[in-house]
């Protein structure tokens, strides 16, 4: 779950797929039309959430997103499927549409478009990565008695590690 502000100060989720993380950061991919990749270049500051609710566990990190570079998201955009290809090409996400029917002809032209050949990465289309802040982990323990750990980057870029109290 990825949570942005947009430049009026409202919230809003959404989930999106993370695809890896390095030491730089964690990084997904999306439109860079989007609503939330409106919300990150008005306010780079985003919140993720990794919950694994069979095991009482969750994890939340706040922290800077960043566009990746092109090259870097031709990368992956090269190892997906055709149709995600073509389906990245044809979706002006979060953008208002008249019917399922218009999506599904502009399919069928971006197909014909770039029959035999490779499909090119679309310029409004990549990656972010976020470079985190902070992680909280947080373990459900038995009697609400349950383990929270901050890790907080501090003036020195050290992490400092707190327990919070549940
Ligand atoms: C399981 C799941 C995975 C998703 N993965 C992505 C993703 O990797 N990238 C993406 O842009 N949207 C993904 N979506 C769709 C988003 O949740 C969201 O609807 C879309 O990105 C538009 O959000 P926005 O209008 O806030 O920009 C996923 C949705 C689900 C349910």
């Amino acid at each position: 779950m990825l949570s942005t502000v947009s430049p009026a100060g409202v919230p809003s989720q959404r989930t999106v797929l993370l695809k890896y993380f390095d030491q730089n950061g964690f990084v997904f991919f999306t439109n860079y039309g989007s609503r939330k990749a409106q919300h990150m270049e008005g306010n780079a500051q985003v919140s993720m959430l990794f919950p694994w609710y069979g095991l009482e566990r969750q994890l939340a990190i706040v922290g800077t997103a960043a566009k990746i570079s092109a090259a870097e998201s031709l990368k992956y955009f090269s190892s997906r499927p055709r149709g995600n290809q073509l389906g990245a090409w044809v979706s002006q996400q979060s953008q208002i549409i008249s019917s399922r029917q218009l999506l599904e002809m502009q399919f069928e032209k971006m197909k014909e478009k770039f029959r035999n050949r490779e499909i090119p990465l679309p310029d409004f289309w990549g990656g972010y990565r976020v470079k985190p802040i902070s992680f909280e982990f947080w373990q459900g323990r038995p009697s609400r008695l349950h383990d929270r750990f901050l890790y907080a980057l501090d003036r020195a870029g050290e992490w400092e590690i707190m327990r919070l109290s549940p």
